[in-house]
């Protein structure tokens, strides 16, 4: 067995952890809306049509952010369509997945949703079909308390509190060919900061995100960024990043790789925005947005045919991905890497939550069930939290066919100082065997292991459905800790998490935790 070795100091840090960075991305696609989050008529579903069966496990998933309307849909999308009697809302041609949008729910009935899952709403506004009007109107009627036109609309909408709104995208990938209303960069960029210009004058208090690139091999990356960014440099508080992991080749090695392309990612963008700055003799660093991240790749030419054959429906299933261990994995590794560039990443948003892209599936009419994604996700959501470790990993490594140097190791740590909770998170990338896992510990003098989890599967194309919710769940593991050693097995193919912890609060604490959890 082959050993790697993690060394942990509570004085190296990282940074804090926003919360906003478990967030994640509802988009009216597919059966993410219609069908996911909202069903009237099912048996659990509530007064206004929220399915409590899909609430119980967004809050399981402690989802504190939501990203809503889109994604590609909002480039097309009218957001007055969406208030007012349910009745009179327009039936509306989606562009962007070639379906039917009926408008049922819109801006305040997401809202409601959100509240009742616990979840701050990130509003995306049109910058393709739409522009400054549009956007600064839905500021004024999420926003504004009263006594204006369109917070007044809000009021004859049943809607008497103001939603306040925080946080808003401008558009959405707007550097792509496949979005309605593409745009070069300088005309996004003007057009941007024009509208971030009017949305700030009617609140103040609002941050805002600018389009960065849809993914890092867009030929435009990293030039877009810089671009843009001399816009909007002054304007904006964040700057966006999309990434969807691939594996079209069955390669995976390559796949379980994706991670350390989106570490190169965040690096770059970051160092576009330092320069930026640089040329600007700003004072300000601009925060990064990874506001859609996940794995997809198992749908996308059965959603080309089904929607040849059938376009136009309402809430087609689309990108209804059946994800493995192996996609399980990846994630796992993502959320590390957002972890270990989190003094910049401050919001992410895993794309997307039900149905569509996403950790929680549902039948219509029927159950719901958590995929193999939620695991890693639900993990670090529920105890990533505090200050994010610069944790020191020596790893023996393979060769890809992209990096010469992937580490079997993937692993970060984080460290909540007041409730004295250490946590490791680390995948082990070895295909044929389990890694010994040695970590120095001693600048945590008393820490005992509390919690030890695992979720792997002999298969690691197994996954999860209605019929076997079950299949892929995490389950207990092997870890000691001893005079600020800690040891620990990680299977082959593996999601790992070690909590320590060294108050009194844990008392509980086991040296060879076996806990059986239940997730
Ligand atoms: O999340 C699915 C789609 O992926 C989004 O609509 C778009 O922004 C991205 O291309």
């Amino acid at each position: 067995m082959q050993t790697a070795r993690v060394v942990l100091d509570r004085d190296f840090r990282i940074g804090e952890i926003d919360p906003r960075l478990y967030g994640s991305f509802v988009e009216h696609l597919g059966r993410c809306v219609y069908g996911g989050i909202f069903e009237p008529g099912h048996p659990v579903a509530d007064e206004m049509g929220f399915r409590q069966d899909v609430l119980d496990l967004v809050r399981e998933l402690g989802v504190p952010f939501v990203r809503y309307p889109g994604g590609n849909f909002v480039s097309g999308y009218d957001w007055r369509d969406g208030v007012g009697p349910v009745e009179e809302r327009p039936r509306r041609l989606d562009l962007a997945w070639m379906s039917t949008e009926t408008n049922a729910v819109g801006t305040n009935e997401f809202a409601a949703w959100a509240a009742r899952a616990g979840a701050e709403v990130n509003l995306a506004v049109n910058l393709g079909t739409a522009g400054i009007d549009e956007a600064r109107a839905l500021v004024e009627y999420c926003n504004h308390p009263g006594g204006t036109y369109w917070s007044d609309l809000r009021h004859s909408h049943g809607v008497p509190e103001p939603h306040g709104i925080r946080t808003w995208c401008l558009g959405n990938e707007m550097d792509a060919l496949w979005q309605l209303g593409h745009k070069t960069a300088d005309e996004y960029g003007r057009l941007a900061c024009q509208t971030a210009i009017a949305m700030t004058w009617v609140d103040p208090a609002i941050e805002l995100v600018a389009c960065g690139s849809s993914h890092a091999r867009m030929p435009t990356f990293p030039r877009w960024e810089a671009s843009v960014l001399d816009h909007v440099y002054e304007y904006v508080d964040y700057l966006s990043l999309h990434t969807y992991a691939r594996n079209l080749d069955d390669d995976l090695g390559t796949f379980l790789a994706q991670s350390l392309a989106m570490d190169a990612q965040i690096e770059t963008v970051a160092a576009t925005c330092d320069f930026v700055k640089a040329k600007k003799r700003s004072r300000k660093r601009m925060m990064l947005a990874f506001d859609e991240w996940n794995v997809w790749h198992h749908t996308r030419d059965a959603d080309k045919a089904l929607l040849r054959e059938a376009p136009w429906r309402v809430a087609p299933p689309l990108c209804e991905e059946p994800y493995t261990l192996e996609d399980a994995l990846v994630v796992g590794c993502m959320v590390i890497s957002l972890l270990k560039h989190a003094d910049r990443v401050k919001i992410a948003c895993l794309a997307q939550l039900v149905n569509a892209i996403a950790p929680i599936s549902t039948r219509t009419g029927g159950g719901a069930w958590r995929q193999t994604t939620f695991f890693p996700f639900l993990h670090a959501s529920r105890y990533g939290r505090g200050a994010a470790l610069d944790v020191q990993v020596s790893s023996p490594c393979y060769a890809d066919s992209e990096f010469d140097a992937v580490p079997l190791l993937e692993a970060t740590a984080t460290y909540d100082e007041e409730r004295e909770a250490l946590t490791i998170f680390a995948v082990n990338r070895g295909q044929e065997d389990a890694l010994r896992l040695e970590g120095d510990i001693r600048a945590f003098p008393g820490y005992k292991v509390v919690e030890r989890l695992v979720l792997r599967h002999e298969n690691p194309k197994a996954v999860n459905t209605l019929a076997r919710p079950a299949e892929v769940a995490p389950h207990g593991g092997d870890a000691g800790c001893q005079d600020g050693a800690l040891t620990a097995t990680l299977p082959r193919l593996s999601w790992n998490v070690i909590r320590l912890g060294g108050a009194p609060a844990h008392a509980t604490e086991r040296t060879h935790g076996r806990a059986e959890h239940p997730h």
